[in-house]
This record gives C-alpha cells, structure tokens and sequence, in this order.
C-alpha cells in the first residue's frame, strides 16, 4: 500500500539554515555569481570543480577544531566510508592541485564557485549552506601575489558598483602571531587554540578571561594583549600596501585582530569589511597557506587565496542599495486572441526568438485582458496580441506595459524595438 493516505501533510519549509532560490532569488544570485567570475577571467583564473563529497579523513585535525568538531555534516557510507559534505573548498584545492602537481603549469590560478556545509546556528550572514567564491593561487609566494589575491575580492565588489569607501581591506599577518607567541613563551601546543581565541575575539565578552584558562594565567593573558597591540604594522604589509596602491587599491588597512580560524594559514590573512554600521561584517575572507599541500607528501607549495560567500555579498550589495532591478525571464509575451491564432503565435515567437528575444506564448485560452494581466504579475516589459487582423496585415501592436505605449510593426522590426527601448 502506498503510503500516502495518514493524513499528515508535509511541511513545505526547507531544511533549517539553507535556502530555497525562487526565480528572484536565483536571479540575484546569478547576477552576483556572473560578477565574481567575470572578474576572476580578467586577471586570468580557470574554473575548476569538485564534488560535495569528501572522504572525512581530508579535514581531520588539519583545519579548524571548531569546524570539524562541532560543525561539519559527516557520515557513514553503505560501504563504511566516512563521508563529510566539504565545509570549505581549501583542501580540496590543495587535494586536486597535489594529485597533479608535476602536471599542473605552475603558479596556478583557479576559481569555482561551489556550495559549502557548516553546521551553524542560523544567523543574519551565517547558513547552513552557502555558495563560496574560491580564488586561490598555488605556486607562488611573492608579494605581488597577495596584492593580486586581494585585487580580485576588492575587483569583484567595485565590479558590482561599490566604491572604495563602502568596504575596507583589513591584513595582518601571522608571522606577526608567530613572533608574539615566541616573545610571550606560548608553547607551540597551544597556539593553534589561541589563534582561533583571537579569531573570535569580537563575540568573547571577556576575552582577557578566556585566554588565561588557555596560557594558564592572568599575567601572561594581559601581556599577550598589551604585546599584540603594540604591532601596528610590518616591512612586510607596508610593501603590500604599496603593491596594492601601484593597482589603484587604497583601501587597506592594517589590523592585527584578523587572525583567521583555520590553522593552515601561515603569512598574510585578510578580510574584506563592510564599513556601513548596519553590516559590521567580512564579506570575505583568506590568506596565504604556504604548509597545505605537504599533507599529502611532496613538496611543499606557497599558496594564497580567499572565499567569498553568497550571503554576506548579498547583505553587502543590499546594504548599499547596489542590486539591480529584477528582469524577467522573457521580454515579450505573444497573446492569442482566438484559438485560429495560436498557431500563428507560435511561429511568430520562434521567429523572435531566432533574433534572440526572450519570448513566453500565452495559450492558456484565456481572455485577452486576463494574458495581459498575468504578463504584468511577471512583470515582462510587451505583450503583443494575436487575432485574425494581425495574421491577415502582418502587423504587430507592441505594447509597453509600463508606459501603456503602442507602436505596430512587421515581424523583422519588433525585437529591434524591444531592445533599443530596454537599453
Ligand atoms: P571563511 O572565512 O570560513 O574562509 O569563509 C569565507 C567567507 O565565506 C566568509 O567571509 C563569508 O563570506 C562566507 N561564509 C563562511 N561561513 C559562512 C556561513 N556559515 N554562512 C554564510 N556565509 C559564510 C574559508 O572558508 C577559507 N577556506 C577561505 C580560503 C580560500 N582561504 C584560502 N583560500
């Protein structure tokens, strides 16, 4: 017996943390996706891809605690595979990029654009899934290739119409942590955690606190702090600046509470943050990772990149009012008058569409005025209306919805008009 009749109706919402794309919805997404990749292609990034799919083994005890921990979707195969949805893209960069490394033209400049799992607690910029912009670049290790990885993330923000002063670019370094916990005798057990302490910092009411249940006292928890304040900024990130400059980037500034969760982070981490008081936060996030790749035997391989989410650049882009007005799928609606006309209807619609308009055919049968109302609901830009007077003339009354604007004209001359009034 199928088991459809208990009565119970299911429930129409979606998974807790993730999100359905209705049609404006995955029209703003592709308008943000089209950006991100387009200015990747300008400075010469190939697109890559993966699977969600990765055995568990990849991020144990190699990127974050707290990720694997307590935020990864994981489980076991019918074959007894332990199986983790990827929560980030890193590893499998340097997976793919270390399966191939004598192959690979070196530095490598790659992008995609994938969907990434985390268990979170659901919040305004934090889901369960999230569409993340990787840019990453394997083989190099100069300046100019950090300037060049953060030129991409400020490219893809000005591309979509922002202007320096809406975002800045915060660096730091971790050499910078390194030689803080040298000068404050922090044993190496410990600094992947307090790292990852000092990544969180903002959220910890007292902070001061919870870094001594970590280095074991007050004292040495106060002299860390006064420590790490008192480096404003380094050789190093001066440079930087000055590459970034040269590239007409000036909006940089250095800020030594960017420490960045995941451990493999080993010279320049960067975030990109909104500077609008309604949106304190990154939008993106990365750095350089020189140690990755030697997971999986080799040679080790300098590399530098960053991730960029779908949500925070959607709350970055309405927060600014930079999202465009949403388009329809189909620019004109072709109505039918009278059943002898639909197939007229229909080979005018080809024919438009041969000319690359968009066009939907309204055969619903419906009244004239309930086709022209429904094109409206969709809000399409024309409709034109079929009856026996246009199959007879030839002619067409194209209708401007907005403006309640008419003009009649031969078939050859309608998406010509349609697409000089739309611009
Ligand atoms: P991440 O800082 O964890 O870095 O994530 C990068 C960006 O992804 C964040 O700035 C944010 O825009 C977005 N994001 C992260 N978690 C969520 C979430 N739960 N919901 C919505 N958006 C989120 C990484 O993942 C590194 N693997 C980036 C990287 C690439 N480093 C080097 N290469």
């Amino acid at each position: 017996m199928p088991r459809m009749s208990t009565g119970e109706k299911l429930s129409t919402e979606s998974y807790k943390g993730v999100r359905d794309f209705y049609p404006e919805d995955q029209f703003y997404q592709r308008y943000i996706f089209e950006h991100m990749e387009r200015v990747c292609e300008l400075f010469g990034y190939e697109e890559y891809g993966a699977s969600v799919l990765e055995p568990a083994e990849l991020y144990k005890n190699k990127t974050s605690d707290e990720i694997i921990n307590e935020q990864t979707y994981t489980f076991t195969d019918r074959g007894n595979r332990e199986v983790t949805l990827r929560p980030e893209m890193t590893p499998t960069f340097a997976r793919m990029i270390a399966a191939r490394l004598r192959d690979i033209p070196l530095p490598a400049r790659w992008y995609t654009i994938a969907n990434v799992f985390r268990y979170e607690r659901p919040q305004r910029g934090r889901l369960r899934e999230h569409w993340q912009l990787n840019v990453d670049c394997a083989g190099a290790d100069s300046v100019y290739a950090d300037a060049e990885i953060i030129a991409v993330a400020h490219g893809i923000l000005i591309s979509m119409g922002a202007e320096e002063r809406d975002f800045e670019i915060r660096v730091s370094d971790r050499r910078i942590l390194d030689a803080l916990y040298d000068a404050t005798n922090i044993a190496p057990s410990m600094r992947a955690q307090v790292t990852r302490l000092l990544d969180r910092r903002a959220k910890i009411d007292d902070f001061e606190q919870a870094l001594a249940a970590i280095v074991g006292d007050i004292t040495h928890a106060t002299h860390i702090i006064r420590e790490l304040a008192r480096t404003t900024s380094t050789a190093y990130l001066e440079d930087l600046r000055a590459k970034l400059s040269l590239m007409g980037i000036n909006n940089m500034v250095v800020d030594t509470s960017i420490t960045r969760g995941f451990d493999y982070y080993t010279g320049m981490v960067f975030e990109l943050f909104d500077t609008s008081e309604a949106n304190r936060r990154a939008i993106c996030g990365g750095g350089r990772y020189d140690n990755l790749l030697n997971l999986f035997g080799g040679d080790a391989l300098p590399a530098v990149g960053f991730g960029m989410g779908d949500v925070t650049m959607r709350d970055f882009l309405e927060t600014h009012n930079l999202l465009p007005a949403y388009t329809p799928a189909s620019e004109v609606m072709v109505c039918v008058v009278d059943q002898d006309s639909v197939g007229h209807a229909l080979q005018l619609a080809q024919d438009l569409r041969r000319e690359d308009a968009t066009v939907s055919v309204n055969v619903s049968g419906k009244k004239i005025g309930d086709q022209i109302r429904h094109a409206d609901k969709l809000k399409i830009p024309f409709v034109i209306a079929i009856g026996s007077k246009e199959r007879e003339s030839g002619r067409y009354t194209i209708k401007n919805l907005a403006t309640g604007a008419e003009i009649t004209l031969p078939a050859d001359r309608i998406a010509e008009h349609m697409f000089s009034t739309l611009g």
